[in-house]
């Protein structure tokens, strides 16, 4: 028995780094997958790798009509749907607050976010229109929690699409349609790659030299791993989660619960100049 035996899903962004392990990590759990991308060759691989359980369907998440598609193809194919994953994302917009140009930010913000609002609206509508209950998915970020982690642009998608989710609780959870959000923290995927400009044909090489430098100083002395966010999503998929609606729910080893000064380390070796200065010690 898998915890998701007989569940249709959507995953978007589902041949990048977090959307494949949810897709795989589903399909193990017993449910069916549309994998919807604008990388079409990744996405017909990977739903032959997948084979009886998976279709591709191409989806460009910033366009409506894509997204509207997507939901019709899925329910065409499998009967019905129960999950609705919003994972397609980019960083884009490297530009500060100082420089930003409003058509780059307006760019991220349709990608990071008006997708997720048109996951919610396809999805939610196919949902009232089956009668039945629902689960809608978002992945976040910690930069839809704290500024701080990343570009402005980036930032507000991430906060605005946490926004989406909690309306949701309001607007759709008197239907019994569940919607949630993983924030992750840093998972070493092509999104860093592409965020600092690295080619992608050096991006597992960039993964491992930042997981070597830097690794150890994350919150749990590793970054995340793809399987640590579809774990959590297929929590969400699943009934176990059935009360759960409304979240924005860090999945970062703990780094948002945490400042990020190192005051606790500094006032060690103050007080050690001290005690040894007044020959304390
Ligand atoms: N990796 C991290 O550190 C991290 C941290 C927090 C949040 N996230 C979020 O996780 C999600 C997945 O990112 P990832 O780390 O797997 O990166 P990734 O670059 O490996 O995957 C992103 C996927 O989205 C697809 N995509 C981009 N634009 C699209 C569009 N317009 N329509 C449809 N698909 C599109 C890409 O083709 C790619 O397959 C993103 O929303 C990202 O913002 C990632």
């Amino acid at each position: 028995m898998g915890l998701l035996d007989g569940k249709v899903a959507i995953i978007t962004g589902a041949t990048g780094g977090i959307g494949r392990s949810v897709a795989e990590k589903f399909v193990s759990e017993g449910a069916k997958v549309a994998l919807a991308d604008i990388a079409d060759k990744a996405g017909e691989e990977l739903s032959s790798a997948l084979g009886d359980y998976a279709i591709y369907v191409h989806t460009d998440v910033s366009k409506e009509e894509d997204v509207a598609n997507l939901v019709t193809t899925t329910v065409e194919k499998f009967g019905k749907l129960d999950v609705m994953y919003n994972n397609a994302g980019i960083v884009g917009a490297p530009e500060s607050m100082l420089e930003v140009s409003p058509d780059e930010y307006d760019k991220v913000l349709t990608i990071n976010a008006r997708s997720v609002l048109m996951g919610h609206k396809y999805a939610g509508q196919q949902f009232r229109k089956q009668g039945t209950n629902g689960s809608i998915i978002t992945t976040a970020s910690v930069a839809g929690i704290q500024g701080g982690w990343s570009t402005v642009a980036y930032t507000a998608s991430k906060h605005t699409a946490a926004g989406i989710v909690r309306q949701s609780a309001y607007e759709l959870g008197p239907f019994g349609i569940r919607s949630n959000a993983i924030a992750p923290g840093v998972v070493m995927t092509n999104i860093q790659a592409r965020a600092f400009g690295v080619p992608l044909e050096y991006a597992r090489e960039f993964n491992e030299y930042i997981i070597e430098h830097l690794g150890k100083k994350q919150a749990m002395g590793r970054f995340g791993l793809t399987d640590d966010i579809a774990g959590v999503a297929t929590f969400l998929a699943s009934d176990l989660s059935s009360y759960v609606n409304g979240q924005v729910i860090p999945v970062d080893g703990g780094a948002s619960a945490m400042t990020q000064n190192t005051f606790d380390k500094d006032i060690l070796e103050v007080t050690s100049a001290f005690r040894e200065k007044k020959g304390l010690n």
